[in-house]
């Protein structure tokens, strides 16, 4: 975890609620799809927990929902600095990838790779999100695909106008599929449509789509949770969720979380 400046090069408008941020740092972060960085927010006391959705280099892409004052106050940074924290959390594994060569450690022997092979002989994953929880999946489809693994994704929107990422996801080597409420369909329904509830998951998005989708999958698989943030490096327990094996942080054992873990009435 580190406190780093980073450069705006660019705060564009992507659709009509959401904006993205290329981020420069002043040095090169390692990042493992599914973590994020705490932003800090001109005028605000408390920082606000944002996804790393892509990289390009040293150079880091967010995608941020306007969804109040904070997020408003980032939309209008066209340029100058803004400090960080991260990046932050877990971060989602690969199946069949044990995670590697993500924490600078010298000398594992993995070359460049981010992962290493595990002994499981799992090759597909099934990648679903809904709304602005498609952020931080955008980065671990890169990543799935760069690992060799056969990826279907299903992304879910509240209508066309909505939709992210779909220049990203047609350059991708990986099945995409999107649906919109506006037309009647949504996320876990095309999964279950589509026949893909035995594959391995991730899955970030609402609450109602994360729980519907704990149901209709018989594998195993692995959910990004939300909350209120405090501190957002495991200090001030102001994001602690309840699962099975008890108390846990979302911002440090998290945000990802095993299907098996979660106690969705605790997040309800
Ligand atoms: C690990 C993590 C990763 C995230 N990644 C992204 C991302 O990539 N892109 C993105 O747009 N947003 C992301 N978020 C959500 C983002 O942090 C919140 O939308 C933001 O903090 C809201 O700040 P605000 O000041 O604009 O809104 P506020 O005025 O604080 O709140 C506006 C509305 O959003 C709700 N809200 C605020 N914070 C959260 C939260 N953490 N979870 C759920 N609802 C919240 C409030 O209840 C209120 O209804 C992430 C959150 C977490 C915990
Ligand atoms: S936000 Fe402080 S412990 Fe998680």
């Amino acid at each position: 975890m580190k406190i780093t400046d980073f450069k705006i090069l660019k705060n564009e408008w992507v659709s009509p609620d959401c904006f993205e941020l290329s981020l420069e740092p002043w040095e090169d972060l390692d990042v493992r799809p599914g973590q994020f960085l705490e932003l800090s927010v001109p005028g605000k006391t408390l920082r606000r927990p944002v996804s790393v959705c892509g990289r390009d280099g040293r150079i880091l892409r967010l995608c941020v929902r306007a969804a109040g004052e904070g997020t408003v106050i980032l939309s209008g940074l066209k340029n100058g600095v803004i400090n960080a924290i991260g990046p932050l959390g877990n971060g989602f594994s690969l199946p069949g990838k044990d995670p590697c060569c993500t924490s600078g450690a010298a000398g594992c022997g993995h070359g460049s790779g981010m992962y290493k092979e595990g002994s499981a002989a799992e090759s597909r994953l099934l990648i679903v999100g809904g709304g602005i929880g498609c952020a931080p999946l955008l980065l671990l489809a890169e990543e799935a695909v760069k690992a060799g693994l056969e990826v279907t994704a299903v992304f879910g929107f509240r209508d066309r106008e909505h939709a992210l990422f779909e220049r990203e996801m047609k350059a991708l080597a990986l099945r995409s599929i999107y649906c919109f409420d506006s037309e009647g369909d949504d996320a876990v329904s095309v999964v279950r449509r589509e026949g893909l509830t035995d594959l391995p998951f991730r899955a970030c998005g609402p609450l109602p789509m994360m729980e519907g989708l704990a149901s209709a999958m018989s594998s195993d698989g692995e959910f990004s949770v939300e909350t209120r943030m405090g501190c957002g490096f495991g200090a001030c327990m102001g994001c602690s969720i309840r699962t099975v094996s008890g108390m846990k942080r979302v911002c440090k054992d998290g945000p990802v979380f095993r299907k098996g873990e979660i106690v969705w009435q605790s997040l309800r």
